[in-house]
């Protein structure tokens, strides 16, 4: 295997980083869901080709760009997609907001929570009504299907699934997919399936499924909202796709942005493309670098009392249960400790908080130092 660098710690101070500059300086951040980790050196070769041809125009995706995540899709997802089915946008959050303006003025937003804190947002954005339901948590994280059926009304217009789930990083199995096909068809719902750490899956035993490449007859009520920017790491360079199989469907999504949303970022798609072209080797070596550190998170959490978490399967993100340090806010607890996780009450739970640790070696010691402070003297 390649041998790529994810130990050498980058100051990302002083660089605009809404990570590390969100926080006082002495506060180690570990709350928004981008990497420490330099992109992949094939993405960075890319972008400097196109800086150094020196012209910034306005740019649509290339043949290549589509055929190279057409068989992406073929062949990680199983998935036979037609080019016309993709639609190209500068994020998945904007995706999200406009799946949610096709809905009726009072529609309702179901969402199993804890969730990534947009999920919450797209229906007052939209002047809908989000409507939360908690997922259950025993050996694993799970949607509760009784509590979702209860929580249906004659208004109840969308489900957002998250595959892989943030914050509680489940890669979903097919029998559960299969429960969701069954409740989105059984309530008439659209389907909207955030499927953006779907490279991230760190457990061996799990293996991402996209719900509408699986089950092929939700694929009309359903929007799948990718990228490669948890991937490779260029979250900052805006470009993401929703795939849209019901023709009528994509008809009316794709003019709600007309004059609204701007295109994609040139530099977005130049990274998306080589990426997916080139990129395999170093996700394969991140993978290894993300399942360290996972296994390190879990060991320091397993060592101290009052605070829990289930392994997740995928993603960089650890959901940790605090309740038991008895604090009215842990994740403000931590910030006087000098660690800044993502603030559970953002996600729906206040009593948890979200530790990235896609961050080098060095880093994580320092994290998980401060993490293990801030338990101690809460106790
Ligand atoms: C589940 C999920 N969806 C969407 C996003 C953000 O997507 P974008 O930056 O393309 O809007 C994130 C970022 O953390 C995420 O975790």
């Amino acid at each position: 295997m390649i041998d790529f660098d994810f130990t050498t710690v980058i100051d990302r101070r002083d660089t605009g980083s809404w990570k590390y500059e969100s926080f006082a300086p002495d506060v180690l951040p570990v709350w928004i869901a981008d990497m420490d980790f330099a992109s992949p050196p094939c993405v960075l070769d890319a972008l400097r080709a196109a800086i150094d041809h020196g012209v910034f125009g306005y740019t649509k995706p290339r043949d290549q760009l589509v055929e190279i995540i057409l068989d992406r899709l073929a062949t990680r997802h199983k998935w036979d997609v037609n080019a016309k089915s993709l639609v190209f946008l500068p994020g998945l959050v904007t995706a999200l907001n406009l799946a949610t303006a096709l809905l009726e003025p009072d529609a309702e937003v179901l969402i199993p929570t804890p969730a990534y804190p947009p999920f919450h947002h797209c229906a007052p954005n939209q002047g809908r009504k989000t409507v939360t339901v908690d997922m259950t948590r025993g050996e694993r994280w799970e949607m509760d299907f009784d509590a979702l059926d209860a929580a249906v009304t004659p208004q109840t217009g969308m489900l957002v699934l998250c595959n892989p789930q943030n914050p509680t990083g489940r890669a979903y199995t097919l029998a559960e997919l299969q429960q969701v096909a069954e409740f989105v068809t059984r309530h008439d719902l659209l389907l909207v399936s955030d499927e953006i750490h779907c490279d991230l899956v760190l457990d061996p035993a799990a293996t991402h499924t996209s719900i509408a490449a699986a089950i092929p007859e939700i694929a009309d009520r359903t929007i799948t909202l990718l990228a490669a920017s948890k991937t490779f790491n260029i979250a900052g360079l805006g470009c993401s796709f929703a795939v849209v199989e019901n023709g009528a469907l994509r008809k009316r999504f794709e003019p709600t942005h007309d004059g609204l949303v701007p295109q994609v970022n040139q530099l977005g798609y130049v990274a998306t493309e080589a990426g997916y072209a080139h990129g395999e080797p170093w996700r394969v070596a991140l993978i290894e670098q993300l399942r360290t550190n996972r296994d390190r998170v879990m060991e320091t959490v397993a060592g101290l009392d009052g605070v829990t978490m289930i392994e997740p399967e995928a993603t960089y993100l650890a959901w940790i249960d605090c309740r038991e340090l008895g604090l009215d806010d842990p994740a403000k607890h931590f910030v006087r400790h000098k660690l800044a996780p993502g603030f559970g009450s953002f996600y729906g739970d206040n009593q948890s908080v979200r530790i990235n640790f896609a961050t080098p070696p060095a880093n994580l010691d320092e994290v998980l130092a401060r993490f293990t402070t801030g338990v101690l003297a809460a106790r």
